[in-house]
């Protein structure tokens, strides 16, 4: 019954060209990144294979804790809330590789989700720090309302590191520094999402990401608009999946969010989205193992 596919990683390749002439109007820190043409060349993960053994195991394995935390309001602005943002990825040949992040709710307050390849290299290790970038509330302008963050750490589950067709989730850590010279942490400007590792079969999910192909409708496909998708979300032992959906390239990391409030822009986010599976025509989200993930948010805190 094993059934071989491949993975279709939803990350898009941005040609960018280098501003010299408009960098007062932008900020510094991001002056040489405007992405400028978005190519359809998403990775292509051939013979991912989806062990059916393996995921009657983890069936019947019972979480110890089941821990919910709460969304939270931006205390800037309770009510301006945008914890979902652009990722970018700079390769250093003049393209840029995009996910979509967001700000989960953490004492740290500086900590975002995304997929784990949109931090690691076909090589298995992790792209240097500096190459990292994330702006939420980015929807299609120059850049979102806190300009560009730069990361500081991030923390990819070992087993994927060692294969990455597995535990495809990370957290990242923002090396954030409030602009208005306090001490405000990077959550306290966008809110952040709940997170939770209890959610079942047949969810009703918002998933917010930056597709530039893909089945999102009413929806600007160019990489650059922020879009959403709604729907029931279907479970089996190891993936969160949607059906006849490709929520396209770009749409890496994508939260999938569960009792989403569109006026707070928040909910609980319980997966992000990981790719677009051809042969079944179904977008895929790996269940969090709950140990796992609070061993990531450990090690950022
Ligand atoms: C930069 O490198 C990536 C990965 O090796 C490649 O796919 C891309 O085409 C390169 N971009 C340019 C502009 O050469
Ligand atoms: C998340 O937000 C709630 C308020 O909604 C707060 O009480 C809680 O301490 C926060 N959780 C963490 C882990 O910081
Ligand atoms: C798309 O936009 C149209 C026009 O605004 C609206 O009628 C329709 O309900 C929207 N569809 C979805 C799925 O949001
Ligand atoms: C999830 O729900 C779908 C649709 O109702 C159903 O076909 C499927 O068997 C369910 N999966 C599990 C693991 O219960």
């Amino acid at each position: 019954m094993n059934k071989k596919f491949s993975l279709y990683l939803l990350i898009v390749l941005i040609a960018i060209m280098v501003i010299t002439s408009h960098a007062s109007v932008i900020s510094q820190r991001n002056a040489f990144r405007t992405p400028e043409k978005i190519k359809e060349t998403a990775r292509f993960k051939a013979k991912h294979e989806r062990n059916l053994e393996n995921e009657k195991r983890s069936k019947h394995k019972i979480y110890s804790r089941n821990i919910v935390v709460e969304p939270i309001l931006s205390q800037m602005n309770p009510n301006l809330n945008f914890p979902i943002g652009r990722f970018l990825i700079n390769l250093g040949n003049g393209s840029v590789l995009q996910c979509t992040a967001s700000v989960i709710n953490t004492t740290n307050g500086n900590i975002g989700l995304t997929s784990a390849h949109c931090l690691t290299k076909d090589d298995g290790t992790t792209f240097d720090l500096k190459d990292l970038s994330f702006s939420p509330g980015y929807d299609n302008q120059q850049e979102g309302p806190l300009g560009t963050i730069n990361i500081e750490n991030l923390a990819v589950p070992y087993t994927h590191l060692v294969d990455p067709d597995v535990k495809d989730y990370a957290l990242v850590k923002f090396a954030f520094t409030d602009p208005n010279k306090g001490n405000a942490r990077l959550q306290d400007y966008t809110g952040a999402l709940g997170w939770r590792f209890d959610i079942g079969n047949n969810t009703l999910t918002n998933v917010f990401g930056y597709p530039a192909s893909g089945d999102m409708v009413n929806c600007t496909k160019d990489g650059k608009h922020l879009c959403v998708w709604q729907g029931n979300v279907q479970k089996d032992n190891n993936y969160y999946f949607i059906d006849d959906v490709n929520l396209g390239s770009g749409a890496s990391g994508s939260p999938l969010i569960f009792q989403y409030n569109r006026n707070e822009h928040l909910g609980y986010v319980y997966a992000a989205h990981e790719a677009y599976v051809d042969e079944t025509d179904e977008s895929i989200a790996p269940i969090w193992d709950e140990q796992i993930f609070l061993g990531l948010l450990l090690k950022l805190s």
